[in-house]
């Protein structure tokens, strides 16, 4: 059911974990599933230097989240915040049309994450 680009983004995820001294931290769930997604940024002088994500989702979930923090990696926020699962999944080749939900939860998260680190540099 998943292309070669997605088993391959599952099988060897990257940036798996979660950053102890992140700036912003983003979890969210997945209506459709339950599943839950949570990205934890690194970021400085507004420009995300280390992501990572851990998630209960599927294998879809996987791979763009693995592909999105790579993604990231090197934006700004502002960047970062105008990036879309369908730019992710583009760059996965395409996922199955009933996995296109779950490759949401990794941009829902990275805009949590980066809504958290906003809120931060507020105080
Ligand atoms: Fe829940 Fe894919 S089925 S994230």
């Amino acid at each position: 059911m998943y292309n070669d680009k997605v088993m391959e983004a599952f099988a060897h995820p990257k940036n798996v974990g979660f950053i102890e001294d992140a700036d912003g931290v983003g979890k969210v769930g997945n209506a459709s599933c339950g599943d839950i997604m949570e990205i934890s940024l690194k970021i400085k002088d507004d420009v995300i230097v280390d992501a990572k994500f851990r998630t209960f989702g599927c294998a879809a979930a996987i791979a763009t989240s693995s592909t999105a923090t790579e993604m990231v990696k090197g934006m700004t926020v502002d960047e970062a915040l105008k990036l879309t699962n369908k730019k992710v999944v583009e760059v996965l080749e395409g996922l199955p049309p009933q996995k296109i939900h779950c490759s949401v939860l990794a941009e829902e998260a990275i805009k949590k994450a980066i809504e958290d680190y906003r809120s931060r540099q507020s105080k």
